[in-house]
């Protein structure tokens, strides 16, 4: 197994008060990770330090063996490592397709926009396309592909957000809260969509979620949170048997 991402000992300070407070752990390739914990726990903080949004006080944090701790976060995912609310959101008046191409790094997706009024196309814009619809493909959008953001429904909006960040380049795709609302029908719509992108171009997923029924069923491996530490960790059904695990959660809502 390949190791995508190592935390060692990372700890975010607010003030005096640790949001963070040494956590370390470490994804493998095609894994389907999920952090959970109670509100307020740090996990969106953690996310934060892994993205590169907020640098840690203390602790490293490696990707593919190399040291990203003091790096921005556009560096971070020009090596792959992409949370998905970095990619701005989708473009409302545009189509499905061209939401795909303008999520292209650098200049890229900008000259293969405007290649849409040419009659002529490169090689580069050619293959460009390709990749965007073996995405949709696998994303289940192929039926919206020539459709404006604004018609789809939230469950193909978020996962067109997941095909911007891999368009991208993302290989890691790290996910806060994916399901905003509690509808089973949509939790399975993104996560067995999770699954084939997984299956079948072997990207990794850390996900987020406060919520432990909702995901649990689709996780390889579950890390749990309680006021900034690394309690517990294992498949979903020791997790959440865990007495720290339980006991954390007591008291919320
Ligand atoms: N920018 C910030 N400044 C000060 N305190 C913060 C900030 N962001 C988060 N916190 C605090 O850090 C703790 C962890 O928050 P967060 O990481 O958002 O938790 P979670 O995502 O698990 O709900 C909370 O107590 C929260 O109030
Ligand atoms: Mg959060």
């Amino acid at each position: 197994m390949t190791e995508v991402l190592r935390v060692e000992n990372v700890r975010k300070f607010f003030g005096k008060f640790a949001a963070v407070d040494g956590v370390s752990f470490t994804l493998h390739e095609g894994g389907i990770y999920l952090l959970v914990g109670p509100n307020g726990c740090g996990k969106t903080t953690l996310v934060n330090c892994i993205s590169g949004y907020f640098k840690p006080e203390e602790g490293r944090i490696y990707y593919r063996g190399v040291d990203i701790t003091d790096e921005p976060m556009y560096i971070r995912a020009r090596r792959g490592l992409v949370r998905t609310f970095q990619i701005a959101s989708p473009f409302m008046a545009l189509t499905t397709l061209e939401n795909m191409l303008v999520a292209l790094p650098d200049n890229a997706g900008e000259n293969i926009f405007l290649s849409l009024f040419r009659p002529t196309w490169i090689d580069s814009e050619i293959s460009a396309v390709r990749r965007a619809a073996e995405l949709l493909r696998v994303l289940g959008l192929m039926h919206v592909w020539n459709k404006p953001a604004k018609t789809l429904s939230g469950g193909e909006l978020k996962l067109l957000e997941i095909g911007r960040a891999l368009m991208s380049g993302g290989e890691t795709i790290l996910l806060d809260e994916p399901v905003g609302s509690i509808d089973p029908k949509l939790c399975h719509q993104i996560f067995s969509h999770i699954i084939k992108l997984r299956d079948e171009l072997n990207i990794t997923f850390l996900v987020i979620e406060h919520r432990l029924e909702v995901a649990a069923q689709y996780a390889d491996w579950v890390f749990a949170m309680d006021r900034g530490k690394l309690v517990c960790q294992g498949r979903a059904e020791e997790v959440f048997e865990d007495p720290r695990v339980i006991t954390s959660y007591l008291g919320e809502e």
